[in-house]
């Protein structure tokens, strides 16, 4: 995949939008995965305009989703002030045509305006119209097809970040020349990935589905050679002891595994067993091993599971979807034609 990289865009003097990943709560270590790029662009003196989303308030104001809150964490990340601007198509505009080399501003979020959901052309067109070269350091919504992700390149030089190109060399070994066989773990209780799991099924030996998949899944198997339903508690809040059992079994034949979502009801210690073991399982595999989403990931986390990984991604849907499709609307927008 020959994405435009950071190095080869020139940004020296530039005033650089950077698209991240800010769709966080009180956990900021997603955005401290960017201080590099940040870093690069600020001793290039570029002036740097950063923008993103939380959550989806759906083309409203929602002063609970505001993005002002990270002010300060980005002032302690990058150690110098950062001007947060609420309204680009007014006040704020003065701002951005007046900014010095070194300077940092923070867009409101992006998704308050619906036109960023819609790809709209004029408003990429606007958004690139306040600088001279983008950088998508956004992989986790790197899957949608939004105008801070695929309308913007469009119009200006652009160029991954320095984390998005990493997601994307470390999540390929899955794809190329993988040890095999391949095990997708897959849990959570949101209903896409079944989609994913449709997908996905053509390209590993096999999938262990566990979270609320096996409610969604019922008695029906699409899959019976490769995706092994997992059995719930009574409680139906984990996994039960003999698909622990099974799983376990699976992930010790594996050469590479595909973690994503959380077998159980994690958070409660009641509800861990199924997570901590299967988690544990795969942490003392030999097998190249990622990991991604928030739960997930915050499950690594309380087990303390980290270092035992070769990557944790930040995306959740955006690496299944990149597993499965083997591209993302933002690596395509980045992609040297
Ligand atoms: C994420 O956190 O996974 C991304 O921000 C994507 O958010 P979305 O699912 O609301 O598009």
């Amino acid at each position: 995949m020959n994405i435009r990289k950071l190095h080869d865009l020139d940004v020296s003097k530039k005033k650089v939008i950077v698209r991240m990943d800010l769709d966080v709560d009180n956990d900021f270590s997603r955005i401290e995965l960017s201080k590099d790029t940040l870093d690069y662009l600020l001793n290039s003196n570029s002036k740097v305009i950063i923008i993103g989303h939380k959550g989806r308030p759906e083309g409203r104001i929602n002063e609970e989703l505001s993005l002002q809150r990270l002010v300060f964490v980005l002032e302690k990340l990058l150690g110098r002030s950062v001007f947060f601007i609420r309204d680009i198509f007014g006040a704020g505009q003065e701002k951005l045509e007046t900014m010095q080399d070194g300077d940092v501003v923070l867009l409101e979020n992006i998704r308050f305006d619906r036109r960023e959901e819609e790809n709209d052309l004029e408003f990429a067109r606007h958004l690139a119209s306040l600088a001279q070269c983008y950088v998508n350091e956004a992989f986790a919504v790197s899957h949608r097809a939004h105008a801070s992700i695929i309308g913007i390149p469009n119009f200006l030089p652009s160029a991954a970040g320095f984390r998005f190109e990493k997601e994307v060399e470390m999540l390929l070994r899955v794809l190329e020349n993988p040890n095999r066989p391949i095990v997708a773990v897959i849990s959570g209780v949101k209903r896409d990935k079944m989609d994913y799991i449709s997908h996905l099924v053509n390209h590993v030996d096999r999938i262990l589905a566990g979270g609320l998949l096996p409610k969604y899944y019922g008695d029906e198997n699409p899959y019976p050679d490769k995706l092994i339903i997992g059995s719930l508690t009574l409680d139906n809040e984990d996994i039960n002891s003999d698909t622990i059992e099974i799983f376990k079994a699976e992930i010790a034949k594996a050469g590479t595994i595909v973690l994503a979502g959380v077998p159980g009801k994690y958070e409660d210690e009641d509800h861990r067993q199924g997570t901590k073991e299967v988690f544990t399982a795969i942490a003392n595999s030999h097998a190249y091993k990622v990991a991604g989403g928030g739960d997930a990931e915050a499950a690594i986390t309380l087990l303390n599971l980290n270092d035992k990984f070769d990557w944790i991604s930040v995306g959740g849907g955006a690496m299944l979807e990149y597993l499965s499709l083997k591209t993302l609307p933002g690596i395509e927008a980045l992609v040297q034609k």
